[in-house]
């Protein structure tokens, strides 16, 4: 039975939403109230119900009342993946790629991650968090309420640090609610490009302990793959990090099958993400660890992949499937969370209802999150956008149209125009 149904009248309400649909989210499904109406106070759901039952009891407490003129309330969108905090621009490989030079060419050359590395590294905390606040404000603005952030752009303790430093602000700075990973094994810095165990004992012994000391991150992530880490290496990555009490999370099986997910899934991972090449038994062993895959649409599209993830093996096996951006300068430079739903649908053959999950409770389920957020339930934190549509399914057909209402996060409201 969903939470809605056995409703615990709350003593105080401070908002009252009516004229509304809702689409909850709720049990694994789209979870449809027509005609609905519900309450928060402070910052979590009171109430949630059809409008024509509201008790009596509600409307003496005398809430700030939102006319929602028939629009449709979802979760706010729950951005699981990304790598917003960088400096310069990649426009020139995307030119290099129109003209036919392949992702792992460009980064063998010294280009792709190596580029934004280095222009990351010049670029001051100042600096860093002006260009990653105007894409903050631009998910804001696209009905995300809740976001990762990873680095992975310093590849060195000081700059890694730095990126780190500038997600907290961002937390700080905004009303979402930002979840910071770190990334440090995302690709070797030329400083060791003959000693890449070297840097994989400055991920472990160094820079993981001084993330953990300062509190800056909450997961790590790798990228297993062989223009980035092998499988052993990997692996030392994850021991340290779970020692240290992280969460994990994996860039697998995005190029190739390295195994990489099996591996993650042995850690426990929260999530194993993009997975293009995920083998049967590396889904099994997701499915026995629950881990959540996390496809990245935009990635596929930018890179002209044309080999799709296993969707419907994820549905056999019941594993949750979240969906992002993965915004970043290289494989993804994708700025609009309604555009990759649609990419989800058109690329990788999702239903508009598995989209809409993979934007909202599986997102939060890829960070943690999925008992506080991610769905409309009665305990739950206040984090939802008014949209102005006909139905859920339109988020997914109008591709790119971001038509919102209004949106409140943790029961405040937020100007989005
Ligand atoms: O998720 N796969 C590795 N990392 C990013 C790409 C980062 C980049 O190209 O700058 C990704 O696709
Ligand atoms: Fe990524």
């Amino acid at each position: 039975m969903t939470q809605h149904m056995k409703p615990l009248l709350p003593d105080r309400i401070d908002t009252l939403f009516i004229n509304c649909h809702v689409a909850t989210m709720a049990d694994n499904a789209l979870s449809i109230i027509e005609k609905a109406a519900l309450t928060v106070t402070g910052k979590t759901i009171s109430w949630i119900g059809k409008e024509k039952e509201i008790p009596d009891l509600l409307k003496t407490k005398d809430p700030k009342i939102i006319d929602c003129h028939n629009g449709w309330i979802l979760p706010g969108f729950v951005e699981c993946h990304t790598h917003l905090v960088w400096a310069g621009s990649r426009s020139n490989e995307f030119g290099m790629r129109l003209n036919g030079i392949i992702y792992e060419e460009i980064s063998k050359k010294g280009g792709g991650i190596f580029s934004t590395v280095k222009a990351t590294r010049n670029a001051s905390k100042d600096e860093l968090f002006t260009l990653a606040s105007k894409r903050v404000n631009v998910l804001l603005k696209q009905g995300i309420t809740i976001l990762e952030i990873k680095s992975g752009y310093g590849l060195n303790l000081k700059t890694e640090l730095k990126i780190l430093e500038v997600i907290r602000l961002l937390d700080k700075n905004f009303p979402l609610h930002i979840e910071a990973t770190f990334l440090g094994a995302h690709a070797l810095p030329s400083e060791f490009a003959n000693n890449p165990d070297g840097y994989i004992d400055l991920v472990t012994h160094t820079m993981l302990p001084k993330v953990k000391a300062q509190g800056i991150a909450t997961a790590v992530d790798t990228f297993c793959e062989p223009i980035a880490f092998t499988l052993p290496q990997t692996k030392k990555v994850f021991e340290k990090a779970k020692d240290l009490g992280f969460n994990i999370k994996l860039h697998a099986e995005q190029l190739s099958n390295s195994y990489g997910a099996a591996l993650a899934s042995g850690f426990n991972a929260l999530s194993c993400d993009h997975l293009e090449y995920l083998s049967l038994s590396g889904a099994k062993k997701m499915a026995q660890h629950n881990v959540t895959a996390v496809l990245l649409p935009g990635a596929f599209y930018f890179l002209k992949e044309t080999k799709k993830p296993p969707v419907d093996t994820f549905r056999d096996l019941k594993i949750p499937m979240a969906v992002s951006t993965d915004l970043n300068p290289g494989s993804s430079p994708v700025h609009s969370m309604t555009l990759i739903l649609n990419m989800a649908c058109m690329l990788f053959d999702m239903t508009c209802e598995e989209a809409l999950l993979g934007s909202t409770i599986n997102g939060a389920k890829a960070l943690g999150l999925e008992q506080s957020k991610g769905s409309i339930e009665v305990g739950k934190d206040v984090d939802l956008v008014v949209w102005d549509i006909d139905t859920p399914a339109d988020l997914c057909y109008l591709a790119g149209l971001t038509p919102i209402d209004r949106v409140m996060i943790t029961g405040r409201i937020h100007q989005t125009t």
